[in-house]
């Protein structure tokens, strides 16, 4: 990715939620709160504008973004269902016992800063890279901090992960945790998706959980976008956020073991592809 701009894709994801909100139906799989947080953060943090919401919100833009389900069908709706299944798996660590909860490439995610103050005996931390993270702690300052929520502006490409959470006080080693890798791993290299998995087994302790969203290799062995994979390949690249890791459903099982974790697909939910990715749950 770009590393001196903040993340296009983050932003992408953003808007689709503002727009998401303004589709009927959709009401009922966001988590409550979402698109409303949403929207404050992208102004507050001036990612965006007023104006830019305006269109976001139009039936007009949900009409745009399901003209495009001919090339990523269910793509426009995964967003929400995404969302959804990470904050289902947060309540749910929380409810089994976890203290403290870390999203990784957090982007304009906005779940630390709504639950922290719904569960303030729990810690928030987030992380992403600097170009990112600055621009969304001015927003997270403007809508109003919450003792509980740590922002991490770290490059987790350079800097290794146990480095970044050992020297930050509040982390708490060997606590049980839930980690969140929301539409992050397939920007990221085969050695660093394998660090990153060993790196959150070593940081966090017993009953924790990581839930993560990842895209299948295809026949090819390439990440697979469905019928215009090549075409989604291309403008991800110019985008300058290419797509570099992909797994084969079959294969996470064994891939998880090797980084220490058990695949539990008991945790994850229905089966099934939302959009371009499948979701995952792996357990300590
Ligand atoms: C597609 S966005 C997803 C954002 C958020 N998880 C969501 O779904 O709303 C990917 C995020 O990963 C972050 N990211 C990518 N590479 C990173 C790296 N090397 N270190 C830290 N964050 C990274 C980007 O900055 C971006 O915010």
């Amino acid at each position: 990715m770009r590393k001196d701009k903040p993340s296009r894709t983050a932003y992408k994801v953003a808007l689709n939620l503002v727009t998401l909100g303004s589709k009927p139906g959709m009401d009922s799989i966001l988590p409550p709160g979402t698109v409303r947080a949403t929207e404050k953060l992208l102004v507050a943090s001036g990612a965006t504008c007023a104006r830019t919401l305006r269109w976001a919100h139009s039936k007009r833009m949900v009409s745009i973004y399901e003209s495009f389900d001919w090339m990523l069908p269910g793509q426009f709706e995964a967003f929400a269902h995404r969302k959804a299944f990470c904050e289902g798996q947060v309540r749910d660590g929380i409810g089994a016992g976890a203290t403290q909860i870390l999203v990784l490439g957090a982007g304009y995610d906005t779940l630390g800063w709504r639950l922290a103050s719904e569960f303030s005996d729990v810690k928030f931390f987030e992380i992403d890279h600097p170009a990112t993270a600055l621009l969304k702690a001015k927003g997270i300052n403007a809508m109003g901090q919450r003792d509980n929520l740590v922002l991490i502006a770290e490059d987790l490409g350079k800097q290794k992960l146990v480095d970044t959470l050992k020297s930050n006080r509040q982390w708490e080693q060997g606590a049980n945790t839930v980690m969140v890798a929301e539409g992050l791993v397939m920007y990221l290299s085969p050695e660093a998706v394998r660090d990153l998995f060993r790196q959150c087994f070593e940081v966090s302790g017993a009953g924790s959980r990581i839930a993560f969203s990842y895209i299948p290799t295809g026949t090819d062995g390439r990440p697979d976008a469905g019928p215009w994979t090549g075409l989604m390949l291309w403008l991800q690249k110019v985008a300058g956020e290419p797509w570099h890791w992909s797994i084969r459903p079959e294969e996470l099982g064994l891939f998880l073991e090797e980084t220490g974790w058990a695949n539990a697909p008991e945790l994850t939910g229905p089966p099934g592809r939302h959009g371009v990715e499948f979701y995952a749950v792996a357990r300590k």
